[in-house]
């Protein structure tokens, strides 16, 4: 009921790092939303609260009245209903107690059973009979307070109010006394139970959305290796445009609390902006965050690639390295060869201008598969350079890379002395034309994004620069979001 809402708040929680001035902020991953951003939340807030609204119940209603020529009555309204509620106007202001919405000219609809009792000399007389109701010009506002308190975005409902400006009262069937002496003695009554429980309720929901929100975890497990640490570092800051708030964004290994590299960077100081100024989500991510993943997946897997199926098989068969290391093919002819690249050290990433830049270094074994045994003959250290690129397209993450520098040198051999130059153009078209090529085809493929609910990202740029990687984007709903779906 309330996940909506909690994607709002993550929409509110993500901003455009426009006019933040630096401080001494240590969050590696950045959200802003625009003031484009703020309508579109509050647009789904009212939404979402509506329907969770809706039917809502108001308190009966009792009272016994004086009616001129009836007598002493004891009139009752009860199963009081609110079953449509519409918002005309709507306005989102942010500011630095929080967010303030305010929706007006707003109409509801209430239906209500009403019955009446009375006793003339000779008998009791009693009729019931229902009846609907019109509110309009109904005013509904609320301030929400959004504040970090130890690492958790707490909410909470710092003003709210509700004003009933009119009320239309339609009788089914009854006396025609009964009309006026429901208007003059219930319109008012009706009308603040209409102020009051939706005050409560829009109160209410604010308490309960705070609770959802610190029963979330403080991490976001990607697989079993690593969690993504999501306490709250920076803000929420919020000006009259924007609202920015920064989280602590670092990769940690799962069971083993240790972090590194913990440095510091401040992502808000730098006013990083999206080109465009109405995109609704501007998200920010330092290569702090690329490098913390890096030494988490290296960490924990130490990684080794072993190269032994390629389409080009002729590259794996001593043959195919005949005249370029003479020696392997004397010692073993026409075997089968596998390379087993070991990464080293956990590879290094820098957001650069022009895209994404990583360094491996990595020892290449290169072994020969004679009569079932891996036999290692020889190992070369490579240290290679890739750029890389991103792109985001409706809800799938693509991109590729290229190789961009090569250097290698032999760290021992079994074959005798290698001619590294051949060597290195052998390994460098072999990287090139195969194993990127394999790469690209898988990242080219792309990963899909997770959708909040149905509600995803559109019309997404990606820039590079200063260290970080900035995903400007507008938010929109990719497909109905059916909460119950499995159930119902
Ligand atoms: C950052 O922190 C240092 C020391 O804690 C302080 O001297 C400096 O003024 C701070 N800078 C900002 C912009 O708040
Ligand atoms: C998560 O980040 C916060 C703030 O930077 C830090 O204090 C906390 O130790 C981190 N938690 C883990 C498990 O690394
Ligand atoms: C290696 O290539 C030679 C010549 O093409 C072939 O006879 C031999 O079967 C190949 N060895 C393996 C293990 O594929
Ligand atoms: C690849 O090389 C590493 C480092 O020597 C070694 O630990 C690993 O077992 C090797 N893998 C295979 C499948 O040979
Ligand atoms: C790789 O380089 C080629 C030629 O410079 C270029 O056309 C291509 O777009 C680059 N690809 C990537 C993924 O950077
Ligand atoms: C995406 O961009 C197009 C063209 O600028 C615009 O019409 C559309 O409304 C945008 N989508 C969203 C969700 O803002």
């Amino acid at each position: 009921m309330y996940q909506k809402f909690i994607i709002t708040l993550i929409i509110i929680s993500s901003s455009l790092a426009h006019d933040v001035k630096s401080s001494n902020e240590t969050g590696h991953i950045s959200f802003g939303v625009s003031q484009t951003g703020l309508e579109f939340t509050k647009n789904l807030m009212i939404k979402t609260a509506i329907s969770n609204l809706i039917p809502l119940n108001l308190p009966d209603i009792e009272q016994s009245v004086q009616i001129p020529l009836v007598g002493k009555v004891k009139m009752v309204v009860s199963n009081i209903v609110i079953y449509d509620v519409e918002v005309v106007k709507s306005v989102v202001q942010s500011g630095d107690m929080g967010l303030t919405i305010v929706a007006s000219g707003a109409t509801a609809d209430l239906r209500f059973d009403w019955s009446y009792t009375y006793s003339t000399w000779f008998f009791d007389i009693s009729d019931s009979g229902v009846a609907s109701v019109k509110v309009e010009g109904m005013e509904i506002g609320l301030t929400l307070g959004l504040k970090n308190e130890q690492g958790t975005l707490r909410v909470s409902p710092l003003d709210c109010g509700c004003y009933v400006n009119y009320l239309s009262i339609v009788l089914d069937g009854g006396a025609s006394w009964l009309y006026q002496g429901i208007v003059d003695f219930f319109s008012e009554d009706i009308a603040y139970a209409v102020e009051d429980t939706i005050t409560d309720k829009v109160k209410e929901a604010v308490i309960q959305l705070d609770s959802v929100i610190q029963s979330l975890p403080k991490q976001v497990s990607f697989g079993d290796t690593a969690a993504l640490n999501v306490t709250i570092t920076d803000g929420p800051i919020m000006s009259s445009t924007s609202l920015l708030i920064g989280i602590d964004g670092l990769f940690t290994q799962i069971g083993n609390e240790v972090t590194s590299g913990r440095s510091g960077n401040s992502l808000l100081s730098s006013g990083s902006v999206c080109n465009n100024p109405m995109k609704m989500v501007a998200i920010s991510v330092h290569e702090d965050v690329l490098n913390s993943a890096s030494l988490v997946y290296f960490n924990a897997n130490k990684i080794s690639w072993i190269v032994d199926n390629l389409p080009d098989q002729k590259l794996l068969n001593t043959s195919g390295w005949r005249f370029i290391i003479p020696k392997l093919y004397k010692q073993f002819p026409n075997d089968g060869m596998s390379l087993n690249f070991t990464i080293l050290s956990p590879p290094t990433i820098k957001v650069e201008n022009e895209g994404i830049v990583a360094t491996v270094k990595s020892d290449v074994f290169i072994n020969v598969l004679d009569a079932g045994k891996v036999i290692p003959v020889a190992c070369i250290t490579m240290d290679i350079e890739a750029s890389g690129f991103a792109g985001i397209s409706s809800n799938t993450l693509a991109g590729g890379i290229n190789l961009s520098k090569l250097t290698m040198s032999l760290k021992w051999s079994n074959i005798g002395t290698l001619h590294m130059t051949l060597v290195q153009t052998a390994m460098s078209t072999l990287l090139k034309k195969i194993i990127v090529p394999v790469v690209n085809l898988r990242l080219r493929v792309g990963y899909t994004i997770p959708d909040f609910h149905g509600y995803g990202l559109q019309n997404t740029s990606i820039i590079y620069g200063d260290s970080k990687i900035i995903v400007c984007s507008d938010v929109a709903q990719i497909y109905e979001y059916v909460p119950h779906r499995i159930l119902s």
